[in-house]
């Protein structure tokens, strides 16, 4: 059995480590101007312009079922969805507002197709719910708000009540977890109380915890669906640490106690969540696996985003994009669900540009090869523990020696501990090969 141990929190999470990979799906109305999810913000949109949004959205392509074959295919096993984003547009028929997505020619809750057709396909079902509404009345203009630079920016803010809103939210996240059955997980984003603007936007204030009302939100959450993860970004800790747009260099720790906790690594295909036309920076094939094996690798789970276009299909790029992972998981998903960190005596033997996952058992450890070395791997420390060794995707045998490299060169390696690999000298047709390990 794996010896790590992590904080225990109040969600079931045990599911959740194992299954380990998941999509995020960024979708709502910034879909349409396809240059970010933030673009109300960033270009200070106009609400009459940010309305033809609204007036035109018509997602006639939207085939859920489609999504959640393509999530399945890729090795994915759970999903989260945006309900709301910061733009404050909901994907599902609330009846606290009328900006929705039935009140546009979508006509249709979105929320409930994606629900019912991942749920059909097998995949746990999270909603992402925005804390951050640049819609809503009663939001006060702040910072990071689309109106913070109008003349009359404060004049536009008295009034609201942030009281007001919070109830909202409230309302809103009680139909979420009523409404549409067993929820699995829900992602809240985001706090950023304590800060708030300079100069002559001194009085803009950034919102927290107090302001959303953490606690009663959180509370409502886990008595309607207990056993529900939610992720840290209300400004109180609960299940899930959510590192994002960075890879972690360690297992994530508590920063008062230093338990290890459990955490989800969010990511992007491109670099943005949302649908963004234009943007270039689509990863490789090898980024993409590499990340996942590494969150892995560390004890944590990959979060990875389409965002969907706004005829509500996945464009070819994110296709390619999910095909690669669907053909890796298809012959190696062994070395992801049901595995964590290696124990750390087996830590010391990691060759270069490789990374060790183990299952949850203990009983095998998987070597992912970043970079195909000629001719051997030299496992120091390994001799004496392995029973069998194979490449994943395809079981052919892996032999192997101790003690020495089975050569007569001069200078080849010798030692009591080492394993040695014998390595084909052709890389199979893998992104990334994985060599299963039977430990003794
Ligand atoms: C950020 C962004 C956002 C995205 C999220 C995903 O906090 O505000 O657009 O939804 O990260 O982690």
């Amino acid at each position: 059995m794996s010896s790590y141990v992590t904080r225990k929190t109040p969600g079931d999470t045990a599911w959740f480590t194992r299954d380990r990979f998941g999509m995020f799906i960024h979708w709502g109305l910034y879909a349409m101007p396809a240059r970010h999810e933030w673009i109300k913000n960033r270009e200070m949109i106009p609400e009459a312009h940010y309305d033809l949004y609204f007036k035109y959205f018509d997602p006639d392509l939207y085939d859920a079922r489609a999504w959640a074959r393509q999530a399945k295919a890729a090795g994915m096993k759970y999903a989260v969805m945006t309900t709301k984003h910061h733009e404050g547009f909901c994907m599902f028929d609330s009846q606290f507002t009328d900006y929705k997505s039935t009140n546009t020619p979508a006509g249709r809750d979105l929320v409930r197709e994606y629900v019912d057709a991942f749920r059909a396909e097998g995949l746990r079902i999270g909603f992402y719910y925005s804390l951050i509404d640049w819609h809503h009345p009663d939001f006060p203009i702040d910072m990071l708000h689309p109106r913070r630079e109008d003349p009359d920016a404060r004049q536009q803010s008295e009034g609201r009540d942030i009281r007001r809103y919070a109830a909202y939210m409230r309302d809103q996240v009680g139909e979420l977890l009523t409404n549409y059955g067993k929820i699995d997980i829900l992602w809240f984003d985001f706090s950023y109380g304590g800060r708030h603007g300079e100069g002559d936007k001194a009085w803009m204030r950034g919102k927290g915890k107090e302001d959303w009302e953490s606690e009663a939100l959180i509370a409502l959450a886990r008595k309607l669906q207990p056993g529900i993860i939610i992720d840290n970004r209300t400004e109180l800790e609960q299940d899930l640490w959510t590192p994002e747009q960075y890879q972690p260099q360690e297992w994530i720790r508590h920063a008062e106690t230093g338990e290890l906790v459990t955490w989800e690594a969010c990511q992007t295909l491109s670099g943005s969540w949302g649908y963004h036309r234009d943007e270039q920076t689509w990863k490789s094939p090898e980024m993409l696996i590499r990340m996942l094996v590494n969150t892995v690798a560390l004890g944590g789970n990959l979060l990875m985003n389409v965002g969907p276009t706004a005829r509500g299909y996945l464009d070819s790029r994110a296709e390619a994009a999910l095909a690669v992972y669907a053909d890796w998981m298809k012959v190696n998903g062994r070395s992801i669900y049901n595995c964590t960190m290696a124990e750390p005596d087996l830590l010391g033997s990691l060759p270069p540009d490789a990374r060790f996952t183990q299952s949850q058992d203990g009983k095998r450890l998987y070597l992912h090869l970043f970079a195909y070395p000629f001719a051997h791997v030299l496992l120091k420390g390994l001799a004496g523990r392995v029973d069998y060794a194979q490449f994943l995707h395809d079981a052919s045998e892996i032999k192997f020696t101790e003690g020495a490299v089975r050569h007569f060169s001069e200078g080849a390696a010798k030692g009591n501990d080492l394993l040695v690999l014998e390595l084909p000298p052709v890389k199979p047709p893998v992104v990334v090969p994985v060599i299963e390990l039977f430990l003794k």
